[in-house]
């Protein structure tokens, strides 16, 4: 369909891959056909989702596609970070193969930060990288998996730790998903929005707190509107550090420990939770080092509590495991972790210093006093 005859919003994002599009709004994914009519001169595509999202919204995806010509292999995994893996690569890789998808075809990632990261590496690795359109269906994707051009596996030794940066040619992020996604589910997402407002925007912070309800009902108007000050947001500091040099290493914010976390209960605490609690811990531990204001965790604490997200969590009551855990991270090397410097609400990383090291045994120590 015609981008004209939809009503939306749009954001461009700038990357050495080629500019992108993220379109914004109720009814978006009726955009799909054309999205890959121009991205695929073969008018072939991957259809890639996990099999949740096949089975609420995959079919009827698929025959949209279909009912415009184009030619689909749908294919997809088990869901859940517990799939993000190697073997989910391999298969579904096999699969494309077998199907004889060539290069003049593209990927439609349909689903979560799962689906995007591994739909994303698929796209970056087949037949040495073809392109892919995102089409998120959970608020965390909306609001950040699916711009920035990371993608990747897991390890058994950690998350994420296996990957390319391939961008997008378009992200269609349509709240029409949402429907099927249960309140808490929904909240997810609101973590990334709130460190988003955290590390650059206060105002949108308390925007977010403010709203929390209605975002957690998934009211289409409000979520457009974080949908697209948080695409914005991370798409400013994408653009200006892709390959994650310098700047870019502020989205991490809450992460370090956040991922740490996720690891120490074998992945089955949730991403955003991991995060929200992560952001906290991080905020106490800066405010320990003087690096941060004064009252900040406990200004983050309220933000995360609005959308109904922890702010702590047991494992933080196992620092040595969580600093084992955090040393074989890609981030930390030799004993240090490098936490993001968040100097307060709204600022982060700001100076000439991105990140604040902080030696693993005063870390450990640190938490230690905390129990
Ligand atoms: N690449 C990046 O920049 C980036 C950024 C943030 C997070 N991530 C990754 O994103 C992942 C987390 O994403 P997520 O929380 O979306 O997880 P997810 O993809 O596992 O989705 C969560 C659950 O919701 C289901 N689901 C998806 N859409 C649905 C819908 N519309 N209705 C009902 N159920 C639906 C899924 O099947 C799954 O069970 C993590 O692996 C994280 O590392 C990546
Ligand atoms: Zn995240």
């Amino acid at each position: 369909m015609e981008r004209s005859l939809v009503k939306h919003s749009e954001v461009s994002v700038r990357s050495a891959f080629g500019d992108y599009r993220v379109c914004v709004g109720a009814g978006v994914r009726r955009l799909l056909d054309s999205a890959v009519a121009e991205a695929a001169p073969s008018g072939r595509c991957a259809l890639i989702t996990d099999h949740n999202v096949k089975r609420l919204w995959g079919r009827k995806v698929q025959a949209h596609l279909a009912s415009a010509g184009m030619d689909v292999v749908a294919v997809s995994f088990p869901a859940g970070e517990a799939h993000k893996t190697r073997e989910t690569w391999v298969d579904l890789t096999d699969s494309l193969l077998e199907a004889r998808l060539g290069r003049d075809s593209c990927i439609v990632s349909l689903g979560g930060g799962v689906v995007g990261d591994v739909a994303g590496f698929i796209a970056a690795t087949y037949l040495r990288g073809i392109p892919f359109i995102q089409v998120p269906t959970t608020t965390l994707a909306m609001i950040d998996a699916s711009v920035g051009g990371k993608t990747g596996v897991d390890h058994p030794l950690g998350k994420n730790l296996v990957g390319a940066f391939h961008a997008p040619e378009m992200v269609l992020a349509d709240p029409g998903f949402l429907a099927t996604l249960g309140r808490g589910a929904r909240a997810e997402g609101y973590a990334e929005a709130v460190k988003h407002g955290v590390i650059v925007d206060a105002d949108y912070g308390q925007w977010l707190a403010s709203r929390a309800a209605s975002l957690l009902d998934g009211r289409g108007d409000d979520v457009e509107r974080a949908v697209v000050r948080s695409v914005e947001i991370k798409a400013g500091v994408v653009s200006a550090d892709e390959f994650e040099a310098g700047r870019r290493q502020i989205l991490n914010f809450g992460h370090t420990v956040g991922h740490a976390l996720e690891a120490d209960s074998g992945y089955r605490l949730s991403h955003g939770h991991a995060v929200a609690v992560g952001m906290v811990a991080e905020a106490r531990v800066g405010e320990e080092l003087s690096v941060t204001a004064g009252g900040t965790a406990d200004r983050i604490r309220r933000l995360v509590r609005a959308f109904g997200l922890p702010d702590t969590h047991d494992g933080l009551k196992r620092p040595q495991r969580l600093a084992e855990l955090m040393m074989s991270d890609k981030k930390t090397r030799s004993g240090v972790v490098h936490l993001v410097r968040l100097e307060e609400v709204g600022r982060a990383g700001s100076g000439s210093e991105v990140t604040i090291p902080v030696a693993v045994d005063e870390f450990v120590t640190m938490m230690e006093k905390w129990r």
